[in-house]
């Protein structure tokens, strides 16, 4: 699919979201309204760093080369890397990683240049041809990784809120609010929930 396709189907499904929230029926956002919170976020908190735990199929990987200065995105199985790093390869800011996110987020986070970031937590299991990595859902360990890197991390975003304590394997939603709570409210930043997102900022830019 082209860059224009790619557009024109993300403001279909934006369009839907709209007309989800109007008629008060709205649960799981189209990624297209997923960027445009990534983005605005971006603006709030000045990240210049776009790092994605999950690529699947790249689109939103895609969608954040062209407003991030760097992008990195992470994807265990290996068929679903292989497919998304050729797509990928034509946008020269975008590093794909194959690997468990768990192992290689503080890998990406140890690199000297690398700092001023949003992380994207959207590397789960969700059926079909998706991994299934040593957890369904890592996010409540990736955070705990995440915390001794959060002098580089302006913003966090944990994608489908609402399949916490809902999904076979995921932690509770009690224990997504704890893990960022003990790791990152209690050290100077926000934790909300908004469009099926938790999202973590720094508190200034609240
Ligand atoms: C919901 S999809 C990601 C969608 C993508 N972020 C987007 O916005 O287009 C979840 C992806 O995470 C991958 N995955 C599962 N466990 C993982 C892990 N531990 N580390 C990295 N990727 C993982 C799955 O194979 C799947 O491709």
């Amino acid at each position: 699919m082209s860059t224009l396709q790619s557009f024109i189907k993300g403001l279909g499904g934006y369009a839907q979201d709209l007309y989800g929230v109007a008629r008060c029926r709205f649960t799981n956002p189209h990624s297209y309204t997923k960027f445009l919170t990534i983005n605005r976020l971006r603006k709030e908190t000045g990240a210049r760093i776009f790092i994605e735990a999950g690529t699947f199929h790249g689109v939103t990987a895609e969608r954040c080369a062209s407003v991030f200065e760097r992008v990195f995105t992470i994807e265990l199985d290996e068929k679903l890397y292989e497919r998304a790093a050729k797509r990928l390869a034509r946008k020269r800011n975008i590093e794909a990683i194959r690997g468990d996110a768990l192992i290689a987020l503080p890998k990406v986070l140890e690199d000297e240049s690398v700092s001023d970031a949003l992380i994207f937590l959207d590397g789960h299991f969700s059926g079909g041809e998706t991994a299934h990595g040593d957890l369904a859902e890592p996010a409540v360990e990736e955070l705990e990784v995440l915390s001794k890197y959060r002098n580089k991390i302006k913003a966090i975003v944990v994608d489908d809120f609402r399949c916490f304590g809902t999904e076979p394997g995921y932690p509770s939603k009690s224990d997504l609010f704890k893990g960022a709570e003990e790791y990152f409210a209690q050290h100077g930043f926000n934790v909300t929930v908004y469009l099926d997102q938790l999202i973590v900022t720094r508190k200034q830019f609240a």
